[in-house]
């Protein structure tokens, strides 16, 4: 369904799929774990998620003759990581708002992980006192303007490279890419897991996934606590997204599928499960997963399949989206591993 848009590759192409079977053991649910490795798709700043939405948004930044990226995040944003390391590999500036969405208070929370990525990729990173929202930001509008005065050629990149009209097309491109993968395999995955925060990631899959008829297989973990917002910009984005790259049908209510249960007790803030969750990931498989998105899909997985959620014999695959240089923001939490 892509073929009539534009992408500047970013990641190394497909990325891999392996089983994990210490942690499918270690769960002790008789189902199999599998993990899709969007957290290795890309030598630029340990990747993630984000090079994907970003390989088909950038296209659009060139053609508008853009020389500054302008993005937003909170304090220890993959979002940002990724745009500054996008804007440095095209020669581009990059300006990105850094806000205050978690109430987390390690002593270097703003020096480590990836906003330390950031700067060192030469990004002007500028932290403001503004709390946890997805929607669009009015320090975001400050610092395109901030470009505009100084003379620059801004594009606006808007948190998680969601709202933006091609903000779902790289997950349309995961579904297909995990089509070719199965068919390989020799066998179809039942369920996918995947973290959902701004919505462009599990929207495009969601787009993906419905032309191949099984859009209800993709199980969003919301990681923001405020899910009825992100299950509004979810919808906003499947249905721009379905739009533009033709799916002929509308995606019905129950194709968008969100369990509110793992994103306590805060954004950003993880719990002791998960905690255990990440612990368990990073014992049985050495796959690490971070406090604020994968930690806590890896957590409803967990509990999932030990709940019954997934028949017997289910193959299920966990999409890992990247975040793992969080953890360095906090250390407090591992200090005894
Ligand atoms: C590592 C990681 N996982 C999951 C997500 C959630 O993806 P999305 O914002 O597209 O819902 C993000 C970004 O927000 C992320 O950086």
């Amino acid at each position: 369904m892509l073929e009539k848009f534009e992408r500047y590759p970013l990641t190394y192409g497909p990325t891999p799929i392996e089983k994990l079977p210490r942690l499918s053991a270690a769960i002790g649910a008789d189902v199999e774990i599998w993990a899709k490795r969007e957290d290795c798709n890309s030598g630029l700043a340990f990747g993630g998620n984000k090079l994907r939405k970003l390989e088909y948004i950038i296209p659009d930044a060139i053609a508008a003759g853009a020389d500054t990226l302008v993005s937003i995040g909170g304090v220890q944003s993959n979002h940002t990581r990724m745009v500054a390391a996008t804007a440095a590999k095209l020669g581009m500036k990059c300006v990105v708002v850094q806000e205050k969405w978690v109430p987390h208070f390690d002593a270097v929370y703003d020096r480590v992980g990836n906003i330390l990525l950031t700067r060192l990729m030469g990004a002007d990173s500028r932290l403001v006192e503004d709390g946890f929202d997805i929607g669009i930001r009015q320090s975001w509008e400050d610092a395109i303007q901030s470009v505009k005065d100084a003379g620059g050629k801004p594009y606006a990149i808007p948190a998680g490279a969601s709202v933006h009209k091609y903000g779902g097309l790289g997950y349309v491109g995961f579904a297909e890419e995990v089509a070719r993968q199965e068919a390989d395999l020799g066998f179809r995955f039942d369920y996918i897991i995947v973290c959902v925060v701004t919505g462009s990631t599990q929207g495009g899959m969601i787009v993906g996934f419905a032309a191949q008829d099984r859009a209800d297989r993709v199980i969003g973990i919301d990681a923001s606590a405020t899910p009825a917002q992100t299950r509004a910009q979810v919808r906003q984005i499947v249905d721009g997204t379905a739009e533009l790259v033709g799916l002929g049908r509308a995606v019905r209510e129950d194709e968008i599928v969100i369990l509110e249960d793992y994103a306590y007790p805060a954004y950003g803030v993880p719990s002791e499960e998960t905690n255990d969750a990440i612990r368990l990931a990073a014992r049985t498989e050495a796959m690490m997963t971070d406090p604020v998105y994968e930690g806590k899909s890896m957590q409803g997985m967990i509990d999932l399949a030990r709940k019954g959620y997934f028949p017997k014999g289910s193959k299920v695959l966990y999409a890992h989206l990247g975040g793992a240089p969080a953890l360095n923001g906090y250390s407090y939490y591992y200090k005894d591993g």
